[in-house]
């Protein structure tokens, strides 16, 4: 697999994420003044405190996963500012199969610009570039922002895990939509 290291679209550039303290200490600010609106969804928001948590994350899942083939994750910048808005990567690859997943999620003061909706359609095109056939994207069923993504880059909901997941924050099991895109349908 042959990622390249930056995407550039219209409003938004894809960076490889980089391992360094920099990058670190802008991934922990964001999450930060946006852990509200990813506490809900995303069980990483909980126990990424720290800069040094995001150095450990850049380091043992970004920088790692992408030397092995298993993992590709991206920072999202603004082009007209250079700022970082959020991360969008591609997961849980199944190379036999052809198949594995893309994650994403915005600052707070990010959402509304159509910025991961270019990311996600940046993203999706390498993939099936490098020979994938089929795309999810796993989203809580009441997370209807994340569902709404999925839905505008034309991604068609397979059904609903019932209870396939345990909410810490909740303290009960959680229902994920499953959506998927094929090369199929990449290709119409
Ligand atoms: C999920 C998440 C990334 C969605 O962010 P978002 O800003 O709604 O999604 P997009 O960047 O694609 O933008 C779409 C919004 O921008 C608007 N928009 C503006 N210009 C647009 C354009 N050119 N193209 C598409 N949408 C555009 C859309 O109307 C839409 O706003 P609306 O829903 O209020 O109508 C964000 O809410 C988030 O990070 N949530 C917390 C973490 C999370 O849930 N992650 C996913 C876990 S599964």
């Amino acid at each position: 697999m042959n990622f390249p290291e930056k995407i550039i679209g219209q409003k938004i550039t894809l960076e490889r994420a980089a391992v360094t303290f920099e990058l670190a200490r802008e991934l922990d600010a964001l999450a930060a003044v946006s852990r509200e609106s990813l506490l809900p969804w995303l069980p990483w928001a909980i126990k990424n405190k720290t800069p040094e948590d995001e150095f450990d994350y850049l380091l043992n899942w970004c920088d790692k996963n992408w030397k092995e083939g298993k993992g590709y994750a991206y920072i999202i910048r603004e082009n007209i500012s250079g700022r970082l808005v959020g991360s969008v990567d591609f997961f849980d690859i199944d190379a036999k199969n052809k198949c594995g997943g893309i994650g994403y999620w915005l600052g707070s003061e990010f959402v509304g610009n159509g910025y991961m909706h270019e990311a996600v359609l940046l993203l999706e095109k390498e993939i099936f570039a490098q020979g994938f056939n089929r795309i999810f994207i796993g989203n809580d069923t009441r997370n209807i922002r994340s569902a709404n993504v999925a839905k505008r880059a034309g991604y068609h909901l397979d059904g609903v895990l019932r209870q396939d997941r345990w909410s810490e924050i909740e303290s009960c099991f959680v229902d994920t939509n499953v959506w998927s895109k094929i090369r199929a349908d990449f290709e119409k």
